[in-house]
């Protein structure tokens, strides 16, 4: 069920033209507030004041447990937050578009709609809340332009607090772009390889954390768009940070196949060179605007890419964008996405080569676009250097 009579995993929402969406028929906001009403106010956390408590929410746990002391400043109450409208659904539950002090904030709800329709709990069962407690540890640790900021954590209902991109997920951006010209036209190469950097200076941030951190689940909609274009690295809920062995626990595997590494398929344990291979296919998505192995049956995939075959890249003709003349680099680029999704792990470079290399890429298309610049100034220079020469000859006869 979703929050709004509309729903659909991997799109955007925020009500349709036939049914503007409302806050008062938010099923899930109704079922939150009623609930709420009708729970016992929660005590005073220990180490907080009791200001800061009440509303649903303070610095215990659902259960009542005292947060861990790092992550008590970190705590956001239900009253705080002033949601606007879903902005989309991903497996965990919706997301929202809100305000939280004076600022534009996205709030991902972690109920699901069954835990509604069967009248339970808006209390997280004790080892999931135990789960995104970790997430949000390590999110709280992150300090980058390039990644998604977390902002807080709101206990009951559970719900994590992060900063607002306005524009959404790159998958949304890029699927939408098909569709619409205008938007289509803003997607030029030079942008596009911009983001395919930020996205990859996000992930080198993460894998050069101490310990380092592997994404684990690097994909188009876990990529978020700022009003300024910029790409921002998201959704740490499946990453944890690496144990000294140098891979990340058993069991924290992405599901989707579009993205995963051949290795995992094997069950091998994701490591940065897995996250490398999920980059591939995100530039793969920046260069074609579609997903890969379009048509093909998801259960199918894993054989096709551990016999060795890739998604196939289509000629320059048929790639998409609104760019005049050829794409710079796009042989360098290609090859990179080559590089970046070989069948062995340590034939992948890894961040800390890629980034130089689309650096390079980056500004190779805005000297392009510089040259395109001067061209018709020099043509308006010689034009009307010609009129003041012709208007004088003219003054003088
Ligand atoms: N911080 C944010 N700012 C703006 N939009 C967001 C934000 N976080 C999420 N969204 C929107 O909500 C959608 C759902 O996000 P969510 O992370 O819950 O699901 P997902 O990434 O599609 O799948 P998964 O559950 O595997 O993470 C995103 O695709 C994006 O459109
Ligand atoms: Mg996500």
């Amino acid at each position: 069920m979703p929050p709004f009579s509309h729903s659909s995993k991997l799109t955007s929402t925020a009500g349709t033209a036939s049914s503007p969406y409302s806050k008062s028929n938010d099923l899930l906001l109704s079922y939150i507030t009623t609930k709420l009403a009708t729970m016992p106010q929660p005590q005073p956390p220990r180490a907080l004041s009791a200001g800061s408590a009440g509303g649903g929410g303070g610095g215990s746990s659902s259960n009542g447990r005292a947060l861990p002391e790092d992550m008590q400043r970190w705590v956001v109450r239900w009253d705080e937050l002033q949601l606007e409208a879903p902005i989309g659904q991903g497996s965990f539950g919706w997301v929202y578009k809100g305000v939280w002090n004076e600022t534009q904030v996205a709030v991902k709800v972690l109920i699901q709609s069954g835990q509604v329709e069967e009248g339970g709990g808006i209390e997280l069962p004790d080892e999931v809340m135990q789960e995104l407690l970790e997430e949000a540890v390590v999110m709280s640790h992150i300090r980058s332009s390039h990644c998604v900021n977390f902002l807080g954590i709101c206990m009951v209902p559970p719900c994590i607090v992060l900063e607002y991109c306005a524009q959404g997920s790159l998958f949304g951006l890029l699927h939408r772009a098909r569709h619409e010209p205008d938007l289509a036209r803003q997607l030029s190469w030079s942008r596009r390889l911009q983001m395919a950097l930020d996205a990859a200076t996000g992930m080198l941030y993460l894998h050069r954390r101490t310990p380092p951190i592997i994404h684990c689940d690097l994909k188009s909609p876990n990529l978020l768009v700022d009003e300024n274009w910029r790409v921002k690295v998201t959704d740490f809920n499946l990453s944890k940070t690496v144990k000294p062995a140098g891979e990340a626990s058993v069991g924290e595997v992405a599901s989707n196949p579009l993205w995963l590494a051949p290795e995992i398929f094997r069950g091998e344990k994701p490591t940065a060179a897995s996250d490398v291979f999920a980059f591939a296919v995100v530039c793969y998505e920046l260069l074609t605007w579609r997903l890969p192995w379009a048509g093909e049956t998801l259960f199918k995939i894993p054989r096709r890419m551990l016999s060795g075959e890739r998604p196939a890249i289509p000629p320059p003709a048929e790639l998409p964008g609104a760019d005049a003349g050829p794409l710079v680099g796009l042989e360098t680029y290609i090859a990179l996405i080559q590089k970046c999704w070989a069948a062995e792990p340590g034939d992948r470079p890894t961040f800390a080569e890629i980034v130089p290399k689309l650096r390079e890429l980056v500004n190779a298309a805005g000297q392009q676009l510089a040259g395109l610049w001067r061209l018709p100034r020099a043509t308006v220079f010689c034009v009307s250097l010609w009129q003041a020469f012709d208007w004088h000859v003219r003054g003088r006869r």
